[in-house]
């Protein structure tokens, strides 16, 4: 995804998570009550805070890090806005979106979000985002490989898909270290800054992955 579903006229609410029972069938629900925490070997992963907003707004908001993808909030109101909004798409089952701890801080360097393409989680798309200040340190694939595997056996998603505009260098490098397959470009598909880009379609399968994991090993849930 080009990282932002969030658009702030989606909100109908501030803060009081949305409650409805979903509609849609999942594996486990348990993850719509309460995030679990995973442990990479350099990062945590865990449901955002509230408190995580300042240090988003200030990671998040640089033009390098935003050049590719659709624009974050702007202001410390903002990103509040959506972290609330987090949680109640997370309550309603149609959505995740875990925040990026580097081992030995406390608040939110990046994030990685899943939301569900069609009901159920069946199919669903990722995208992520890391403060600049993390790039090239290994803190992406680490996250990375607990999000797919959190996508793959507590969502129960079978294709994991994921956009990335064709000139993010290090948008389509990263998915291609993680092993996802490129399976075409999206013509404009993605209206940036008044000008449509085309995009790479990546996908990785539930079955390419247990493949995977057995080269570089099993991520643990906690
Ligand atoms: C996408 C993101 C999370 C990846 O994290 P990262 O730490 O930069 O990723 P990594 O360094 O582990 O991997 C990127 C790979 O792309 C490679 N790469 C960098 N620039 C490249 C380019 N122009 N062309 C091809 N590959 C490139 C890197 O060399 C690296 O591969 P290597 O580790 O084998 O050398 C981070 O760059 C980011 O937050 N970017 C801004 C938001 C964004 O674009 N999100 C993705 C939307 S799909």
């Amino acid at each position: 995804m080009e990282v932002m579903p969030y658009q702030p006229e989606m909100e109908v609410e501030f803060v009081a998570p949305a409650l409805a029972p979903a509609t849609t069938p999942t594996v486990s629900s348990d993850w719509r009550d309460k995030l679990p925490v995973l442990n990479g070997q350099q990062v945590t992963l865990r449901a955002l805070r509230l408190d995580d907003a300042e240090s988003l707004l200030t990671m998040l908001t640089t033009e390098e890090v935003t050049r590719f993808i659709s624009p974050p909030p702007t202001t410390l109101d903002g990103f509040r806005r959506f972290i609330a909004w987090t949680h109640r798409e997370q309550a309603a089952g149609r959505y995740v979106c875990f925040a990026v701890v580097p081992h030995g801080m406390e608040t939110a360097v990046g994030l990685f979000q899943v939301r569900s393409l069609e009901p159920g989680f069946g199919t669903a798309e990722w995208g992520f985002i890391l403060g600049s200040a993390f790039w090239g340190t290994g803190m992406f694939i680490d996250g990375a490989r607990e999000v797919v595997d959190f996508a793959f056996e507590t969502l129960g998603v079978h294709r994991l898909e994921a956009r990335a505009a064709v000139r993010n260098g290090r948008g389509n490098g990263a998915l291609r270290k993680l092993g996802a397959v490129q399976e075409g470009v999206l013509r404009r598909s993605f209206l940036r800054r008044g000008e449509y880009l085309d995009q790479v379609l990546w996908a990785i399968l539930d079955d390419e992955w247990q493949q995977a994991k057995t080269v570089w090993g099993h991520p643990s849930i906690h």
